[in-house]
């Protein structure tokens, strides 16, 4: 049977509309769902929507509507967002589901007959107006954030997780599993929060109604980041489907962004552990994506939709752009300029460029006909390197890595032409010579369609049409079909077609 492999995203606050903040994560964790369907895996790749908590509720309660008709409407906004930009998840959560309902109670129940829950009392500050609690650090000045009123210091009974219990075990966990949390500089941060001691949290509340309700006290409401927490299981059959749940759980990989770092390297695993559940094998946290320096956000009117970037560069333009710009792990800025130079140079002077050129040549030259390429062409020492190197760079999460390793094949073929014109050769009448470089062109082409291919879907499809392969590139496997001559027979005659990757201006700013 096929090794499983299962991928999330966090799942979007619905009180949002999808911006490249977001499509950040879920693009990545698309291109490693997809390399690994090409090597074989079967694949879970879990994205959606929390639509639970206050600020939801508040946000329904402005525009007049029921919130989780208001989750709904907005959820289907990152559906598609996702669409547009080929994501090719297998499931789509909203926390309103039934199944996780079911999922949740399951989970607390299995906490509480652990003995890790317990009433306690909350203590905070209160807006009266908003009927809210707020945590000392979201207040203003002291006032509450949104009436800039005094807030009341008030007390609520809550249900507390036992946190405190699971410091030990934590450590023992990323002890034997350094490779948990990454990158390393994540790990030590989260090391460092749990070495300062964990404190129990509050896990319910008496005075939201927005949520869902402890089990066996049903005047409390779960608290939205534990009932959050508890949709990669009810993805993976937690709840509702034991059967499909042991072969799913744990998780592979949660990708998040490093703001959520706490919640999913500290918090879900000791809620796991809980549960008696396995904790995740990896929490991967990359840094933000920042416009002019700044964090984006609706109140600085800075947030950039990805339809908007798709319009100009194309979705794989895009999806190009976000994965081969910056590495995966720091925080990298967002500038249009940037996109447009990396736009023209990696794509339509590299890649498009290349296929043009080739398919240009060999259809005129060669009457359309694909010619072989040579066993031990120049090319094919290069496409071996890049081979290894994509698949190493997609192994540690290291997207800009892949794209690096397959433009370098790019660029060896690009060269390659220069060195050898063709061109001139057929002027000169040796049709052999044309034919052993233009072959070898071609294969280093086919490779990079394939290798390509988890970033630039849409490209991997069209050049491996032009070449008269038969299927996709998802019809193959790696590392066997990235091997040099490992290609499919050849069953339609090549193919020019219309430009790639159209330059783009670097003055036609949206
Ligand atoms: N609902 C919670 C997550 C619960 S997961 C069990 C949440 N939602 S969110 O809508 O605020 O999205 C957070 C995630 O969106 C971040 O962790 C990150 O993955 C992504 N990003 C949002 N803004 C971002 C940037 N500016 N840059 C990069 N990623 C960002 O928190």
């Amino acid at each position: 049977m096929a090794r499983t492999f299962y991928v999330t995203t966090p799942i979007y606050y619905v009180n949002d509309v999808p911006h490249i903040g977001h499509a950040y994560t879920t693009v990545a964790a698309d291109a490693l769902a997809r390399w690994r369907r090409l090597c074989g895996d079967d694949v879970c790749f879990a994205t959606g929507c929390d639509a639970h908590g206050l600020k939801i509720q508040r946000a329904a309660a402005e525009r007049g509507v029921d919130p989780a008709t208001w989750a709904d409407r907005t959820a289907q906004a990152f559906r598609d967002a996702w669409a547009l930009l080929g994501i090719t998840n297998t499931d789509f959560i909203i926390t309103t589901e039934e199944r996780h309902h079911r999922a949740v109670q399951q989970f607390l129940e299995a906490v509480r007959a652990n003995g890790y829950i317990e009433l306690g009392t909350y203590r905070g500050p209160y807006c009266v107006a908003c009927e809210a609690y707020y945590t000392p650090d979201e207040l203003l000045e002291g006032t509450c954030p949104i009436h800039r009123r005094p807030v009341e210091e008030v007390a609520e009974e809550n249900y507390f997780f036992r946190l405190s219990r699971f410091t030990d075990r934590l450590l023992e966990h990323y002890d034997a599993h350094p490779e948990a949390v990454a990158p390393p500089g994540r790990r030590n941060e989260v090391l460092g929060f749990i070495r300062s001691g964990l404190q129990d949290f509050s896990i319910s509340r008496t005075s939201i109604t927005w949520g869902i309700p402890i089990p066996w006290d049903p005047a409390h409401v779960t608290y939205v980041w534990f009932d959050a927490l508890v949709n990669y299981c009810t993805v993976a059959g937690y709840g509702t489907d034991p059967d499909r749940f042991a072969r799913w759980w744990p998780a592979d990989v949660h990708l998040i962004g490093k703001d959520i770092l706490r919640f999913h390297a500290v918090y879900w695993p000791a809620m796991l552990m809980a549960a008696d559940l396995a904790p995740p094998r990896q929490v991967f946290a990359h840094g933000f994506l920042l416009v002019g320096g700044e964090k984006m956000s609706k109140t600085r009117l800075n947030q950039i939709a990805p339809a908007d970037l798709v319009a100009t560069f194309g979705v794989d333009g895009y999806r190009w752009h976000f994965l081969a710009d910056q590495r995966f792990g720091p925080d990298g800025d967002f500038s249009y300029e940037a996109m447009v130079a990396r736009y023209n140079s990696d794509l339509a002077n590299g890649l498009g460029n290349l296929a043009a050129r080739v398919l240009n040549m060999a259809t005129s030259y060669l009457a359309g006909g694909a010619p072989e390429h040579r066993e031990d062409g120049p090319l094919a020492e290069r496409a071996a390197v890049t081979g290894e190197a994509v698949a190493a760079a997609f192994e540690a999460l290291d997207f800009a890595g892949a794209c690096f390793a397959v433009q370098e094949l790019v660029r060896a073929a690009n060269a390659y032409i220069e060195d050898r014109r063709p061109w001139e050769r057929h002027r000169d009448g040796d049709a052999t010579g044309v034919a052993a470089i233009l072959g070898d062109c071609l294969e280093a082409l086919r490779i990079v369609a394939l290798l390509s291919s988890p970033v630039i879907p849409g490209t991997g499809v069209e050049l491996w049409r032009r070449l008269g392969l038969p299927g996709t590139p998802d019809d193959q496997r790696v590392p066997a079909a990235a091997v040099w001559g490992a290609g499919p027979p050849v069953v339609a005659p090549l193919r020019k077609g219309p430009s790639l990757f159209p330059r783009v201006e670097a003055s036609t700013a949206p």
